[in-house]
């Protein structure tokens, strides 16, 4: 990791607290659910508890416990911590072996299995990485030149091939496995995806639809549409947080300086829309009850993850500057009693928003809110000590 942090901002927010935060929250999450075979997805506003999933198919959310409690361990380095994390990854084997159910395989396999690897070097987990990445790239149609997110909706609603934004995240266990012993195929599967993404997800001014049909006979690309936000051509705040995440990704393992100038597309606007002086954003910045609607704390965290790569990255200083600047300001406002749970609920972050236009997981604690947290603290932290030891 370079070193990205001037003296000046070194002590401006205290990364060590929030990560000990993050670990005490943790530890409540771990008493309350026991080992039970499930993973925790989000506390409803009027509870207190977390509601539990179980590990199946559908699930696209069960990745991000193993994946925090790895974080975690990260941090502290306690044997006890690795082991726990251990337990929950293993729980994540029934998917391994599965066909390609959908996009979120690499949701539910990378952010649980890539940090395991990554921590514990055990050969195990870089296999069960290489056979999802292969699983998840019988997903790609190479007529339209990008994965089928969600191949249930192709006869359910009547879309033919659909990709949707969040489907970017996908593509690094693709990279990921062309670098570690996978077939070089899938740096070229996950690159086209990002290029087709590039050329039709996206309005003009760089604000991203949630989802994109395609024709299967010839590929062409009929329409742009959300699921998730308030209308097709609003800006769903966590759907443009996929966007920057992705496009930070894509242009650090392909180095092409077209996807760096389009993560500074999507970043600009999406950090041109932000209320005044604040750093999380509503659900939707076209909602139309601004400023009395539902915040999403998730969109910030995935957001300050990204930023504070995409800083790193940038090759224009102005901007490094900016970016880094904006991360830490939305992780300082994650850490204020307003966003953190606290002793109220043992998740680390609130006020997050599932799926508005289903009326299901709003202002509610939810658990990718907690993963995208704590993975930004991690790389603050990494980018203090690098610029300490400079
Ligand atoms: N991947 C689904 C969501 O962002 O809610």
């Amino acid at each position: 990791m370079i070193a990205c942090f001037g003296k000046e901002q070194v002590k401006s927010f205290d990364v060590e607290k929030q990560l000990n935060y993050c670990n005490k929250q943790l530890h409540k999450t771990l008493v309350a659910i026991q080992k039970k075979d499930c993973m925790p997805r989000n506390i409803p506003d009027s509870l207190t508890t977390w509601q539990l999933v179980s590990v199946e198919i559908g699930e696209w959310t069960v990745g991000f416990w193993p994946g925090i409690l790895w974080y975690n361990y990260e941090n502290t380095l306690y044997k006890q911590d690795a082991d726990i994390a251990t337990y929950y990854t293993d729980l994540l084997k029934p998917l391994t072996t599965l066909p390609a159910y959908d996009h979120d395989l690499g949701f539910q396999l990378f952010c649980s299995y890539s940090n395991a690897y990554r921590l514990t070097g055990k050969e195990a987990y870089k296999q069960i990485l290489l056979n999802a990445a292969d699983t998840l790239a019988t997903l790609f149609n190479p007529t339209v030149g990008t994965i089928l997110s969600w191949p249930r909706e192709v006869t359910n609603r009547n879309w033919p091939h659909n990709t949707i934004i969040d489907n970017l995240i996908n593509l690094e266990m693709l990279y990921w496995a062309a670098k570690n012993g996978g077939d070089k195929k899938l740096y070229d599967i996950a690159t086209q995806h990002a290029e087709i993404s590039m050329a039709h997800h996206f309005r003009e001014d760089g604000g991203c639809y949630h989802v994109t049909l395609f024709d299967t006979i010839d590929g062409h690309f009929i329409k742009g549409m959300t699921h998730q936000g308030y209308a097709d051509s609003s800006l769903w705040a966590r759907g443009q947080a996929w966007a920057i995440y992705g496009y930070t990704m894509v242009y650090r393992e392909t180095q092409d300086k077209k996807f760096l100038r389009f993560a500074e597309k999507v970043t600009d606007l999406y950090l041109s829309r932000l209320p005044e002086n604040e750093f999380v954003p509503f659900w939707d910045f076209d909602a139309p009850d601004i400023p009395n609607e539902p915040r999403d704390a998730s969109a910030a965290a995935i957001v300050a993850s990204a930023l504070l790569e995409l800083s790193c990255l940038e090759d224009n200083k102005q901007k490094a500057e900016e970016y880094k600047t904006a991360a830490t300001n939305m992780l300082m406002e994650l850490s204020s009693d307003k966003y953190q749970s606290r002793e109220t609920k043992p998740s680390f972050l609130q006020h997050s928003t599932g799926h508005w236009p289903d009326k299901s997981e709003i202002d509610a604690a939810i658990i990718y809110a907690d993963y995208y947290y704590i993975e930004a603290l991690i790389g603050y932290k990494k980018m203090l000590t690098a610029s300490v030891d400079n």
